[in-house]
């Protein structure tokens, strides 16, 4: 693979996204991005935090992550395919599975190393653990416009549904569950 920028990254996504296979040619492109992590964390300025949407149009949303240690993501859903790598850090995604008589219920456990790929289907429930002593740096490429995307959110403890919305972000980042 070619030296590892930005642009290119966000040219390569959007054409796998136009073209046949998406999900399974952008988990191959992935899994040979992650032989080399620190060829990706040296494109990025060291001092950049937070989350920044590097591109999204209907066919792709292309996000460089950044979680800070012990800082966990509620869980919620994408309604699309996704991949996500881990350039620098560790972060712990746990699953989640509906439950008939309501709510939701952990099925699963992935630990994402550095230069770790994880599939992430469209149907996935998932929330996000940073367990690194480092923020946990990742790339993550959803097959949809995911900020346009409606989207659902999950208080894990009573497994109640809410929409995907700022106030119920905050709210369920306050009361943190997950660490
Ligand atoms: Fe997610």
């Amino acid at each position: 693979m070619t030296e590892f920028t930005v642009e290119g990254f966000v040219r390569d996504m959007r054409g796998i996204a136009a073209g046949q296979d998406a999900p399974n040619v952008l988990r191959a492109y992935m899994d040979r991005l992650m032989a080399a992590p620190d060829a990706v964390r040296e494109a990025f300025p060291p001092e950049l935090t937070g989350d920044q949407i590097l591109f999204e149009d209907d066919t792709v949303s292309v996000w460089r992550t950044s979680f800070e240690p012990g800082v966990s993501v509620p869980a919620h859903d994408h309604r699309m395919s996704a991949v996500i790598c881990v350039y620098q850090g560790e972060e712990r995604n746990d699953f989640y599975e509906a439950d008939p008589q309501g709510g939701v219920r952990r099925s699963g456990q992935v630990v994402l190393a550095k230069g770790s790929v994880l599939s992430v289907g469209p149907s996935a429930i998932h929330s996000v653990t940073c367990t690194s002593d480092e923020p946990a740096l990742g790339l993550h490429v959803y097959l949809g416009n995911l900020t346009k995307q409606e989207r659902t959110l999950y208080d894990i403890d009573s497994g109640t549904a809410m929409p995907f919305d700022d106030a119920n972000y905050e709210k369920l980042m306050a009361a943190d569950r997950y660490s």
